[in-house]
């Protein structure tokens, strides 16, 4: 088996943002990964609504939506609405999540909740078997390009073996400083989807940067 791969459209040229989904359309890519980010929860602003949607005109696979935001219970009608399929939401920035996780389910999108580098996964063992996703941050959130914490590598095995145990369906996500370096101890630690930004879209050819991610082999 594959891992999924979703290049992150935070390091897309934005001035030709219809050139790079088509790219990504065209390649061996799976998911759109587009990253929200409030300039409260984390540091930076990325971009909303509009440009969802704008995306979801184009896209021609699934919108995994990262919101990086402060009450994002506020927002999972919108993001429907706008085209997301699959909506993972910070397990640091939410009071009600078992609410949160079913409201994601109920309005028929995968559910994922991301964990911060310093957020331990056992925090999940109650929340886990309700959970179509974890999202692993292996870097602090709030801006692509950044050095992958080693650290991670543990995390995910650490997830693998839990969610053997409370729920083997779940998906496991990594985002953040993933390379060719990283990806394939990623891959082995149990990483399902790889979440790539300036890796791929600042390589000379980011379609065949894809199809290298892509090409990691699991049993
Ligand atoms: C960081 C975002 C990531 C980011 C990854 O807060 O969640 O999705 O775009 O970018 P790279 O792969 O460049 O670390
Ligand atoms: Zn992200």
């Amino acid at each position: 088996m594959n891992p999924l791969i979703a290049p992150s459209m935070l390091s897309a040229d934005f001035c030709n943002l219809g050139r790079d989904i088509q790219m990504v359309n065209e390649s061996r890519a799976d998911w759109f990964h587009l990253d929200i980010m409030d300039g409260v929860f984390v540091p930076n602003i990325s971009y909303g609504l509009p440009v969802v949607k704008a995306i979801r005109t184009m896209a021609e696979k699934p919108l995994d939506v990262h919101l990086m935001i402060t009450g994002p219970e506020r927002y999972v009608s919108d993001f429907k609405k706008a085209g997301a399929d699959i909506l993972t939401v910070h397990y640091e920035a939410v009071t009600h999540l078992h609410r949160l996780v079913w409201q994601i389910k109920n309005e028929d999108m995968m559910a994922g909740v991301a964990l911060n580098p310093h957020t331990p996964i056992c925090l999940l063992e109650d929340i886990l078997p309700d959970l179509d996703m974890v999202l692993i941050m292996s870097v602090n959130p709030g801006f692509g390009g950044q050095k992958f914490i080693q650290n991670s590598l543990r995390k995910v095995e650490a997830l693998r073996e839990m969610a053997e145990r409370l729920n083997p369906d779940v998906m496991i996500e990594v985002d953040g400083g993933v390379d060719d370096e990283t990806a394939p101890k990623l891959v082995e630690a149990g990483a399902d989807i790889l979440v790539s930004g300036n890796y791929i879209f600042k390589s000379p050819n980011p379609m065949q940067t894809i199809e290298g991610l892509k090409s990691i082999e699991f049993e």
